[in-house]
């Protein structure tokens, strides 16, 4: 028997999506509800208090949008068990700019690169990479003059398999000197760290992709925490020879943003777009395996986390070891580290995840896996 609230229309509602009569203020027009009191202003942290003018003289005037967090009345229809029900949600009014960066389309866009065999009969993976300045949309409304691997940030997630000859075509099409280092086992001048590419050169990476594991590239250019704060990392992926089974693979790369430049960050995401799959949830289907490939670029604060709701997850830590993992529901990570995480949903509905630390949420990382229901063929 099917619960009313699994039915196709329900799932298809969007559960994130706020009650828009709470955005606005009630119409004085509409005859009264029975439903809870609006609820409080919520009190703004300091870095809240202290951003929110920035953001808006900084970036964006020029935009011509509006970072207004509003708070989110939980909703009175007992029907719609989301988390608006038992959260108070803070949130960007709007959505960003069509045609840009696409945060869903980026969770399982994978570049495997252009495949042909060496004479030895190795496979030979050829990839471009072209540093590029470019303005991205950070939160809606609000942009951020970054660097770039290929114009997006995160850059394209490459994938490999061990063993595979990687080849990496790299242009430096930006302002300033970049390098691309490969986290991996490879030769020195391999390693993106001394030899520094200037605006208008280019340099060719090559290595065979080892170990298997969750992986990343960043540039290796002094000053480093600038470099990458500004956008120039994305994700390596080097799949174990016989694979892994078959699942629902998501890249979750936990970024933020200093948008005011005054060495902490204003906006928190998963894949560069604060509260993105809070707006747009990710569905997911009861009892299919889910892996999640997150890696922690982090700026200016010296940890990140990732807690899941409902659920318990298998966590790989580096992905180096198959038969090695915590079973956990909630994982931190340092910049630089990464994991992978495997969990399946038993039960349906809207589900949050987000960082674990409740600031970073509020500013931003947090979303929803929005699980459905599968009907039994
Ligand atoms: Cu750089
Ligand atoms: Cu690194």
């Amino acid at each position: 028997m099917e619960k009313p609230n699994a039915s196709p229309d329900r799932v298809g509602e969007a559960p994130g999506q706020p009650d828009p009569r709470a955005t606005v203020g009630p119409d004085p027009a509409e005859p009264p509800r029975n439903e809870p009191p609006e609820p409080p202003e919520l009190r703004l942290s300091r870095r809240e208090l202290l951003k929110a003018g920035a953001l808006g003289a900084a970036g964006l005037a020029a935009a011509g949008g509006t970072l207004a967090f509003r708070p989110q009345r939980p909703s009175a229809d007992t029907s719609h068990p989301g988390p608006a029900n038992h959260h108070l949600r803070m949130e960007p009014v709007g959505d960003i700019q069509p045609g840009g960066f696409d945060p869903s389309a980026f969770l399982t866009h994978f570049d495997a690169g252009r495949v042909s065999r060496l004479p030895n009969g190795q496979v030979l993976r050829e990839y471009s990479l072209v540093a590029v300045d470019t303005e991205i949309e950070v939160a809606p409304g609000v942009f951020f003059p970054a660097w770039t691997y290929n114009g997006q940030v995160p850059g394209p997630t490459i994938r490999c398999t061990e063993g595979d000859r990687v080849r990496v075509h790299f242009v430096n099409a930006g302002s300033h000197p970049h390098t691309i280092h490969f986290h991996g086992i490879h030769a020195a001048d391999m390693d993106g760290t001394f030899e520094i590419v200037e605006p208008g050169q280019s340099y060719m990476y090559e290595f065979d992709a080892e170990p298997f594991g969750l992986h990343l590239y960043h540039c290796h250019t002094p000053p480093l925490k600038k470099h990458i704060h500004k956008g120039l990392y994305g994700v390596f992926l080097v799949d174990p020879r016989e694979g892994r089974p078959p699942a629902r693979e998501l890249v979750m790369v936990m970024n933020a943003f200093d948008t005011d430049f005054d060495g902490e960050n204003e906006v928190y995401a998963v894949n560069t777009v604060g509260f993105h799959y809070q707006k747009h949830p990710i569905r997911l289907r009861k009892n299919e395996l889910t892996r999640v490939y997150l890696v922690n670029v982090t700026e200016f604060d010296p940890i990140n986390s990732f807690h899941l709701h409902g659920n318990f997850f298998r966590c790989y830590r580096t992905g180096t070891r198959l038969d090695h993992y915590e079973w956990t529901d909630t994982v931190m990570l340092c910049q630089g580290e990464r994991a992978i995480l495997e969990f399946t949903y038993r039960f349906p509905g809207p589900f949050m995840f987000h960082a674990h630390q409740s600031e970073f949420a509020e500013l931003g990382w947090v979303g929803i896996f929005d699980v459905q229901e599968v009907p039994n063929v």
